[in-house]
């Protein structure tokens, strides 16, 4: 079972960190393959908790070997930040391998993010201001900065003046921000390529190799399919592919050789930033699932908006994706509901769908139809194995299970690794 997708089916923030972490001890490579520190991922492991951003999460696994794919953009400060942080926790981060084409976020990347959303007013997007979406325009423009480009100094100030020639007319002229000069650009850049060089790889020879030898390759997505660029709520999304294809382009790894994609899916719905949310809850259950389940952003602190479970959007993901197999979260949060609502199919505007529909319009227009399946009221965190559930969250899993289409591998039913129940093996 070489090469295994893991992929976030709502809007971020499902697990995919503990799902990663679950398998990290089995897997030899653990890769990003798309977004930057935009994400947040965390694992609690032994008692310990550990937020990444840019680092893959198999990074806490010492078997693994944790490579950041060209697909990621890398904001080197926070990427060093994260190994020192993690060093001085005893967590080896030597291994940490980088691909020569991934792009570079340097500081007007994470200004543009920031002026063009305060600019935006009302129609902003509510990004996590990391210079993500700049990044990756640059780089669709051809005009991003690579990892490659550090080690060039000559090159990398063309580079930098090229950009900063189009940045400057429009941070001075359109966001009366001040001029950026090239060399504080290139003169940090340079001193981070230092440091980075050793753990600079041809990372598509490095996996493909491993895949060969028959090691196990674990793709981490970050963000989710409602983020992604093509596939997601279109503008409210981010400006990677975080779906399975992504996976391929991001790491150079080709489709033939993915054997498992592993939707994540939170037991209900959360969302960070701006965009339709069908099943959002502006009410005190909404208010109740974010303080139970503790959702607020790993990134940026934010409260994320909480909704019932919605089957057609983790469908959509399903669907896409080809998922094989879905890893349901947070199951532990609903406990002590009498009755959990579950969106079954929308009416949008008068008519009944039971898929997501094709236009942004009509999804933003949907009112979820809700079937209301029982609650149960013990404490699950301590249970190991399906049978062990409550009959009545047994059965809220498999109704989940039937309206995704998809079976449901792994549940979690608390933050540490071990609070999780195996129904199927992720990795045989
Ligand atoms: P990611 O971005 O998809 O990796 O998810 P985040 O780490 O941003 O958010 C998921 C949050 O839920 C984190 O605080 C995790 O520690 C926590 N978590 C993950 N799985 C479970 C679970 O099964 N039960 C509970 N109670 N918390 C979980
Ligand atoms: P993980 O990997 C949740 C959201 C932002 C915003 C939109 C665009 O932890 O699941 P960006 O900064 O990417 O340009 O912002 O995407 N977003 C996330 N929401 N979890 C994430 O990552 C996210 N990464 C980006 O809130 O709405
Ligand atoms: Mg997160």
């Amino acid at each position: 079972m070489p090469g295994i997708i893991v992929v976030g089916s709502q809007w971020g923030d499902e697990g995919k960190g503990k799902a990663t972490d679950q398998m990290g001890d089995r897997v030899d490579f653990c890769v990003r393959y798309s977004g930057g520190n935009n994400a947040g991922h965390t694992l609690v492991v032994d008692g310990e908790k550990y937020a990444m951003h840019l680092l893959p999460s198999g990074i806490l696994s010492p078997t693994s070997t944790p490579v950041i794919g060209n697909g990621v953009v890398i904001d080197l400060g926070v990427l060093f930040h994260e190994i020192d942080v993690l060093t001085s926790r005893g967590v080896d981060c030597s291994q940490l391998k980088v691909s020569s084409n991934a792009h570079i976020i340097t500081s007007y990347h994470r200004t543009m993010d920031k002026v063009t959303e305060r600019f935006a007013g009302k129609r902003k997007i509510g990004t996590t201001g990391r210079g993500i979406g700049p990044t990756y325009s640059d780089k669709i423009n051809r005009m991003g900065i690579r990892v490659q480009d550090l080690f060039d100094p000559e090159h990398l100030r063309q580079k930098v003046e090229a950009a900063l020639d189009q940045k400057n007319q429009i941070l001075v002229k359109i966001y009366n921000r001040r001029h950026i000069e090239a060399d504080e650009i290139v003169d940090e850049l340079l001193a981070y390529g230092e440091r980075l060089q050793p753990m600079v790889t041809d990372t598509v020879r490095l996996l493909n190799d491993g895949l060969d030898e028959g090691k196990i390759v674990l793709f981490e997505g970050a963000q989710a399919h409602h983020l992604d660029v093509d596939h997601g709520t279109y503008p409210y999304v981010t400006s990677s592919n975080p779906t399975a294809g992504g996976a391929c382009t991001g790491t150079g790894v080709g489709p033939t050789r993915i054997d498992r994609v592993i939707g994540i899916a939170k037991a209900y719905t959360t969302r960070v930033g701006e965009g339709p949310f069908p099943t959002e809850l502006n009410n005190e259950a909404g208010e109740k699932l974010r303080t139970d389940g503790g959702e607020f952003g790993v990134t940026t602190g934010r409260p994320r908006r909480c909704g019932w479970f919605d089957a057609l959007v983790v469908e959509a993901a399903a669907t896409a994706n080809a998922f094989t197999d879905v890893f349901l979260t947070k199951l532990d949060i609903l406990s002590g509901w009498d009755k959990i609502p579950v969106c079954v199919a929308y009416d949008v505007n008068g008519v009944r769908h039971d898929r997501q529909p094709m236009s942004q319009q009509e999804f933003a227009a949907a009112t979820p139809i809700y079937e209301e399946v029982d609650g149960w009221s013990e404490d699950i965190s301590g249970c190991r194995e399906f049978s062990e559930l409550p009959v009545k969250a047994q059965d809220y899993v498999k109704r989940l299970e039937e309206l995704i289409g998809t079976r449901i591998s792994g549940i979690g039913v608390g933050p540490s690794r071990e609070q999780t129940v195996m129904v199927h093996d992720l990795i045989d």
